[in-house]
């Protein structure tokens, strides 16, 4: 009966300890951000933010943010029209610099070359990995590939190669300087089940944990690297236009993301994002089989909706 005993009191310490494990850890990483603000301060890392994908959604968002902090930008996207707009934009309130870099990530590791003569001799304290691309809906691996042969090698262009590519052009000087802070934009798609978008995913989980191991061997000589995993934001990307508690505008997200800098090198970067993959996560290892089977469900209707829509147009 003691012995009996003995083992409850136990049982129950364990649990303790494991949700105390579990509880403070979160709570610092996703709270204490939202009231102690960041404990990094961008503009300490160098005169100049390079952000990739700069004229729309979280990208934009960043750009005006870290302008706000009194940082110079350099903006590379595809189209230099709305490049120039949103210099504009950003010059017209801040007083700061801006140079823009028209690029298409989709294109030849030539645009690496551009892109390093246009940031020549600039200090780049902060890099931005934002671009990336996603389907245009959710769909068959197979399917997705027949209609579009070129769409394998875009997404990879846009999600990987530009990561990996603008951190190799732009880590060697940080290291020198031994200061340097790499956001890269990779997505809560990367942690939870994601079928019938399953490329996209992969390539947001490759973003994850390469920034994962390079922070690792970097962390020790100045260089912070954070992966950002939102769930849903406004943007051209979601086509969702109205902001919601769960589906901030990117301007909302950003500044959130922002303050999480210092606490967390793994990130959801909102706190309501943070609840949903915590409760998503819960899901999956409880039951992965009906947490897979559950999204996949959703996400066929939304194919379905898509194809009806296709055939209207
Ligand atoms: N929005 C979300 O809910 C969400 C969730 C998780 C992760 N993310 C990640 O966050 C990042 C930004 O997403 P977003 O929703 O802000 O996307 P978005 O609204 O579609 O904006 C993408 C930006 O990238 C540029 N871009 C697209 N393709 C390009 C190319 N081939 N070459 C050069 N520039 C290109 C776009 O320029 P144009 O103006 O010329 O199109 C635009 O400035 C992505 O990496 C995405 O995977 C987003």
């Amino acid at each position: 009966m003691a012995c009996c005993c003995v083992f409850t009191y136990l049982a129950k310490a364990v649990l303790i300890f494991q949700l105390i494990c579990k509880v403070f850890p979160w709570l610092y990483k996703n709270v204490a951000p939202k009231i102690l603000g960041p404990k990094v301060k961008v503009e300490d890392y160098g005169k100049w933010a390079v952000i990739t994908g700069a004229t729309e959604g979280i990208g934009k968002a960043y750009a005006k943010a870290l302008a706000k902090k009194n940082l110079n930008l350099v903006l590379v996207s595809r189209n230099l029209e709305k490049l120039q707009n949103v210099s504009k934009e950003i010059t017209d309130k801040y007083q700061v610099e801006v140079k823009v870099i028209a690029v298409d990530f989709k294109s030849s590791l030539q645009i690496y070359d551009t892109i390093s003569k246009g940031i020549e001799g600039l200090e780049v304290g902060v890099l931005v990995n934002n671009v990336g691309i996603s389907y245009s809906y959710p769909e068959y691996f197979l399917e997705a590939v027949d209609k579009d042969p070129a769409f394998l090698q875009d997404i990879i262009s846009c999600n990987i190669h530009s990561v990996t590519y603008m951190t190799k052009m732009i880590l060697p000087a940080m290291v020198g300087r031994k200061k340097g802070l790499i956001i890269n934009l990779s997505s809560m798609a990367a942690i939870i089940p994601n079928p019938l978008l399953s490329v996209y995913s992969g390539t947001k989980a490759f973003v994850d944990k390469f920034t994962e191991d390079l922070n690792t061997e970097y962390k020790d000589q100045g260089i912070l690297i954070q992966s950002v995993m939102p769930g849903f934001v406004c943007s051209n990307m979601t086509k969702i236009k109205r902001p919601s508690l769960l589906t901030p505008s990117a301007d909302t997200y950003v500044n959130s993301a922002l303050n999480t800098l210092g606490y967390s090198r793994h990130t959801t970067g909102y706190l309501p994002h943070a609840f949903m993959a915590m409760f998503l996560g819960l899901m999956t290892s409880i039951c992965a089989e009906f947490a897979n089977n559950f999204v996949l469900k959703e996400l066929l209707n939304t194919r379905r909706k898509a194809l009806k829509h296709e055939k209207k147009n």
